[in-house]
């Protein structure tokens, strides 16, 4: 079959099966509600927890900052890596703040939390090595163990009593392990135990590194995430948060050792091989640090609004206690249908299917936002 041909095939596959993805054209609107197909709604699909990237104020007190202090601090390129001339001053206030924020421990800014995760694992870890990773996992950290040289396993969800055994069995066989989970996890909105973590990793010797980029800018102090809320952040031994979700910026960041820290730089491909971020969007990060320290009764309406969101659902959501709530529905083209209802009724909502979820795992995974008006929740509870 030529290759045009089996895209073709492919595609009515995908339809057929009720997973095909098509990009839609969304414009972010302030108070929780965007704009899409020349409708306004109220927008449940977004990762914008603290309402911080459609803040078109504070956007605007942003650039009257940022202007005094000169052009180049607004530049839209770094026009080169880091390691060439792409290393701006705004990367060294960034990396300063984010320091003094994690009690003075070293931090790395990436492109990305794509970048980051499918760069750290494969820098760190080689062939007599064993990468742990739970289950439900970003698909960017399964991408780094798959590009790393080290052995992996993946155990069942939050299933530590299945870690253990695994390290009991095999820890004397490899030469470092690595435990790898998210916090809050992106699809089922529930948490890690980061506290029965760092004691496995203490017990068998293992590096800890936690992907915290659903909780930073929502929970901890200064939304530094869970880790530093549990005050256990020292002992995580690679500590990610981005930039993209709660702060309403672009990038992502690792809190670590200083030797780590140079380690990276000296080995990690997707941080020595591609441009730097623009100074006009470090500076928005570090302005927007700030902006989210300050943030505390926005905080405290996420988690009050998930409580509300997981009593409507009852038995058709999972525990937690995030700003991530799935309403599961198991079916995928069930899934569109429901979907497609929420939007004829104003909110935009959308169906997530394998293989970002499991089989028979489709569900809608309703984020909210700080920005959502509280009315929203009663419009949801009369929807359901
Ligand atoms: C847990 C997790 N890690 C990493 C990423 C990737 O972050 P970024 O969007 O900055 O590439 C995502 C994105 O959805 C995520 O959910």
């Amino acid at each position: 079959m030529k290759l045009c041909e089996a895209l073709i095939a492919d595609t009515a596959e995908l339809e057929a099966a009720g997973r095909l993805r098509v990009l839609r054209e969304i414009v972010p609107d302030s108070s929780g509600f965007c704009r899409y197909d020349n409708r306004r709604y109220l927008n449940f699909s977004s990762n914008d927890y603290m309402g911080i990237a459609a803040d078109f104020k504070l956007r605007q007190e942003f650039y009257a900052q940022y202007s005094d202090i000169g052009a180049a601090e607004l530049a839209l390129s770094s026009a080169s890596s880091r390691l060439l001339t792409g290393n701006t001053p705004a990367y060294t206030r960034l990396e300063k703040k984010l320091s003094v924020l994690y009690n003075s421990r070293a931090a790395l800014v990436f492109n990305s939390g794509y970048h980051a995760n499918i760069g750290i694992l494969p820098a760190l870890s080689n062939s007599k090595d064993l990468i742990l990773s739970d289950k439900l996992n970003h698909a960017s950290i399964i991408d780094g163990m798959r590009l790393a040289d080290a052995e992996f396993k993946r155990f069942r969800h939050l299933d530590y009593e299945q870690l253990e055994k695994i390290l009991a069995e095999n820890r004397a066989k490899y030469s470092r392990v690595f435990i790898v989970t998210e916090s809050i996890f992106s699809m089922d909105g529930d948490a890690a135990d980061l506290c029965k973590l760092v004691e496995l990793k203490q017990k068998y010797d293992c590096v800890l590194y936690v992907d915290e980029a659903h909780s930073v800018g929502v929970r901890g102090p200064s939304g530094t995430g869970i880790a530093a809320e549990l005050g256990i952040a020292d002992q995580i031994d690679v500590l990610i948060g981005t930039f993209g979700k709660a702060f309403g910026s672009t990038g992502a960041y690792a809190i670590t050792s200083p030797e780590l820290r140079i380690y990276l730089i000296n080995h990690m491909r997707p941080f020595i091989f591609t441009t730097g971020l623009p100074p006009v969007v470090l500076n928005w990060s570090c302005f927007v640090l700030d902006s989210c320290a300050k943030m505390d009764s926005e905080r405290a309406k996420l988690r009050r609004m998930g409580i509300a969101l997981r009593e409507i659902f009852g038995a058709s959501t999972l525990p937690g206690d995030s700003q991530i709530v799935p309403f599961l529905i198991g079916d995928d083209r069930d899934a569109v249908a429901k979907a497609k209802y929420f939007l004829d009724n104003g909110i935009l909502v959308f169906a997530i299917r394998p293989p970002t979820v499991p089989p028979n795992g489709a569900r809608l995974r309703f984020s909210l936002s700080a920005a959502l008006p509280e009315s929203a929740i009663t419009e949801l509870r009369r929807l359901i």
